[in-house]
């Protein structure tokens, strides 16, 4: 149903650039989400979230600590594409969120996964730093939330790939703890 409403949406501009919303996708019975930013050109042609480029290598990563999506949910901050792949301004992030924290309501996770500084500004802390607090564990009204840096940024910058596999191991270790 929330889908249903969700799929016209007309709250801010990004409405009238997109090809598809972009919802979200796996499963919503399930202890562990995953936040990204906002569609890209991909995602926004086929309706998904993170099935181009950087969702191939999010899913070789989340495949090395036994994930797949039949385990986890993975939906963005904003739900169509900023043109050129620019930043989701605050504005259209406040007009988005409310349709995230119906998803969440829904979902009732114990462990939401940022992906990415925007993700993490919204959901953790509006001057959250993503270099220096990946992978460090906060606990908000029953849930715990962690950060890693976006697959995009580890396309971007091998060297930051052995943190991030810290940091998936820590959600491994989370994840057993919580279930
Ligand atoms: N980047 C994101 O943040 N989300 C997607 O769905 C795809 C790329």
């Amino acid at each position: 149903q929330l889908y249903e409403t969700c799929r016209n949406c007309q709250r801010c501009a990004l409405a009238d650039t997109r090809t598809n919303l972009v919802f979200g996708d796996g499963c919503p019975d399930t202890p562990i989400m995953f936040i990204g930013e906002g569609p890209g050109e991909q995602e926004d042609k086929q309706g998904l979230p993170f099935v181009g480029r950087a969702g191939q290598l999010l899913d070789q990563m989340l495949d090395i600590i036994d994930l797949d999506r039949s385990k986890y949910y993975i939906c963005n901050i904003v739900k169509c594409r900023p043109p050129r792949n620019r930043d989701p301004l605050n504005l259209e992030q406040d007009a988005c969120i409310g349709w995230l924290n119906e998803q969440i309501r829904i979902i009732q996770p114990k462990i939401i996964v940022c992906l990415g500084r925007i993700a993490a500004c919204r959901l953790i802390r509006d001057d959250y730093k993503i270099t220096r607090e990946h992978g460090q564990w906060v606990q908000k009204n029953g849930v715990w939330l962690t950060a890693i840096y976006h697959p995009s940024a580890l396309l971007r910058d091998e060297s930051k790939r052995p943190e991030t596999f810290d940091d998936l191991k820590s959600i491994r270790s989370k994840l057993k703890e919580c279930t």
